[in-house]
């Protein structure tokens, strides 16, 4: 089947399938099972699930509105759609200039791989703002190509030259540009001297305990500690020392092998690398990515690229420390004792929910070299008594060395009981108290089949719903309010669901309603008044069981009330994605991937225009702070 006939996340699994389970009885027994902790399955509706306004939380005022809009209805409209009193406007799209030597995007070729390299990429994703002397600084994840429309001028959408596979490439990546307000928007300030595109072929460094070890070792590269660019960037971070944190997902479908007698290793093949790529063809212009010739290559992906902002001639550093999967976001915390806290997740069917902690301690005048290269990962398991605890990845706990737990991850939290967990997206930390937030988007697996490494995935307390097809949200608080203890409790925010077309408990939690509906919770990020921003990578069909959802969008949450109100609508096949603020946080910034993805959208031009992705600055026409 070609990749174009399936959604991104499932070809993945459909090119390396994990084994199927048999046992069907265990499924049925584990469904039942469920009845007798969470008690009050049956009583749904009544509001008894482990949610929100019991566990953890205290109930405010039912009558103080913190969200200051009315909610948008949901839409299958192609545009953006905000609340009254709010506009929008494009800030940066797909193949825009970061230099004035290169033409403006043109949409009869598309650009050529010189130009595709010197403008912004495509498919962004996460990204940050930062201030220094005056200046704004956007640094975005551009994390893939829609094929079909960056080869759409070619027949059959597939690359004619090998120019064309290495734009692709270029699309991929780092955007990092200076912006300036103009008129009432934002733009790009072109030809800044911070102005840079970091791409796959971008010389990078490898750091922590991963670096120089046998399996980072390469042709190129026999120190094992030099590796080139980095792709599929999906979730960020930023730190408190003012760099940016790149997050590498799904590394894995730009590999593929000319032999085709290779056979790819077990270990690879939990990261799902294989013998067929995803459609970029990179092999083809760049041999490094053939795993028959370079079987270590992919060793070098899937970590958080630590990227300085304000020195466009800084190496970004790989910093294996914070371990080796399909890297979500990095959602950075200072502990109270000056730790450096980093969650990050997974994103996979069955796989696992991440926790970093430094050995150094982050002072604001101290030094912050080796703070992300020295630490601890962990693994996170929760109890269905509500509790949960952080297992550490030692070579105690998994008799592996240092260097290879940050290299095999996966394989190391397999091997220390972790929950297996519903395609971790984003986690946010509340930064009005210690508590954090992770987005559970779906698993259409959960009590099918086990993931890729065999492990047990039956419904659990905090993924409680086989074939979940809805997602959820769930949350923590550290115990004695210390991000560094083992030690937590946990609820859910929220479980999605429709409660138009079930009256169990895929109808969802008691703060899903007709009117709120949506699925796949992806993008979490708080903002300054300690609300939470949702966005949402999910079914925008509108039909059957998301009948009523639209297209996917973007809600906020009071995590105290539990109350979620929509905020946006995106337009036709994107998904929202990404967000980050103006100095004076009268602009959201906030980013719109793959319009029009199956080729149904003209988004944001309109008329018979290609469908664009990009960044777009959200304001209030008052020109009131939002966030
Ligand atoms: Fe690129 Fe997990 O989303
Ligand atoms: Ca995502
Ligand atoms: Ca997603
Ligand atoms: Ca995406």
């Amino acid at each position: 089947m070609a990749r174009d006939e399936i959604s991104f996340d499932e070809y993945d699994e459909h090119i390396n399938p994990a084994p199927e389970t048999t046992d069907f009885d265990g499924v049925v027994e584990t469904a039942l099972s469920r009845r007798g902790f969470l008690g009050g399955v049956m009583a749904f509706g009544a509001g008894t699930f482990v949610l929100g306004t019991t566990a953890l939380s205290t109930p405010a005022s039912a009558s103080v509105d913190r969200f200051g809009f009315e909610q948008v209805s949901a839409n299958t409209l192609d545009t953006i759609t905000v609340p009254d009193g709010f506009e929008w406007k494009p800030v940066a799209l797909w193949g825009d200039p970061l230099w004035s030597d290169v033409p403006e995007f043109d949409e009869a070729t598309r650009g050529t791989a010189a130009t595709q390299a010197r403008a912004f990429g495509d498919n962004n994703d996460g990204m940050s703002v930062f201030n220094q002397h005056g200046k704004t600084v956007m640094v975005v994840n551009n994390e893939y190509t829609n094929r079909k429309l960056l080869w759409g001028n070619r027949p059959d959408a597939k690359p004619a030259n090998s120019d064309d596979i290495e734009k692709g490439m270029m699309a991929h990546g780092v955007s990092v540009f200076q912006v300036a307000p103009k008129g009432d928007g934002w733009t790009i300030m072109k030809d800044s001297d911070l102005n840079r595109r970091i791409t796959p072929r971008t010389e990078m460094e490898l750091t922590g305990p991963a670096a120089g070890h046998e399996l980072m070792k390469t042709a190129a590269d026999p120190t094992g500690t030099k590796t080139l660019g980095t792709w599929n960037n999906c979730g960020n971070g930023e730190t408190p020392w003012g760099t940016y944190l790149a997050c590498e997902e799904n590394f894995n479908g730009y590999f593929s092998a000319a032999d085709e007698a290779h056979s790819v290793s077990t270990e690879l093949k939990r990261y799902g690398v294989s013998s067929n790529d995803w459609g970029y063809g990179w092999a083809q212009v760049d041999e490094r990515f053939d795993v028959s010739k370079n079987p270590n290559e992919p060793n070098r992906a899937g970590y958080v690229v630590e990227i300085d902002p304000f020195d466009p001639t800084s190496t970004p550093k790989k910093r294996t420390a914070l371990g080796r999967f399909k890297h979500e976001n990095a959602e950075v915390v200072i502990a109270a004792n000056g730790r450096v806290v980093v969650y990050m997740g997974d994103d996979e069917r069955g796989e696992y929910l991440y926790r970093f902690v430094s050995n150094g301690i982050y002072t604001p005048t101290g030094s912050t070299e080796g703070l992300l290269d020295d630490g601890t990962l962990y693994v996170a398991k929760f109890n269905e008594d509500m509790t949960g605890e952080w297992l550490e990845l030692t070579p105690d706990t998994t008799g592996m060395s240092q260097a290879e737990i940050c290299i095999h991850t996966r394989m190391a939290a397999s091997k220390v009981g972790a929950t297996t967990m519903d395609r971790p997206e984003w986690v946010a930390a509340n930064p009005a108290k210690a508590e954090a937030y992770v987005a559970l988007t779906n698993n259409k697996n959960r009590g099918v089949k086990p993931n890729a490494g065999g492990d047990d995935t039956s419904a659990n307390a905090v993924n409680p719903r086989v074939e979940n097809h809805y997602g959820q949200i769930a949350r923590w608080v550290p115990d004695a309010a210390d991000h560094t203890a083992n030690g937590f409790m946990w609820d859910l925010y929220a479980l999605a669901g429709n409660p138009e077309v079930h009256d169990d408990v895929y109808g969802g939690s008691d703060n899903i309603n007709a009117g709120n509906m949506f699925n796949s919770p992806d993008g979490l990020v708080f903002d300054s008044n300690g609300l939470l921003w949702i966005q949402t990578d999910g079914n925008y069909s509108d039909a059957d069981g998301f009948a009523g959802m639209g297209n996917n969008q973007m809600l906020v949450g009071d995590t105290v009330t539990g109350e979620i109100r929509r905020f946006l609508v995106g337009p036709k096949e994107c998904e929202v994605t990404g967000m980050c603020w103006a100095p004076d946080r009268r602009t959201m910034f906030v980013g719109i991937q793959h319009p029009g993805e199956k080729s149904g959208s003209n988004f944001p031009h309109g008329g018979d225009a290609l469908a664009r992705s990009g960044v777009f600055a959200i304001s209030r026409t008052d020109g009131a702070i939002i966030g």
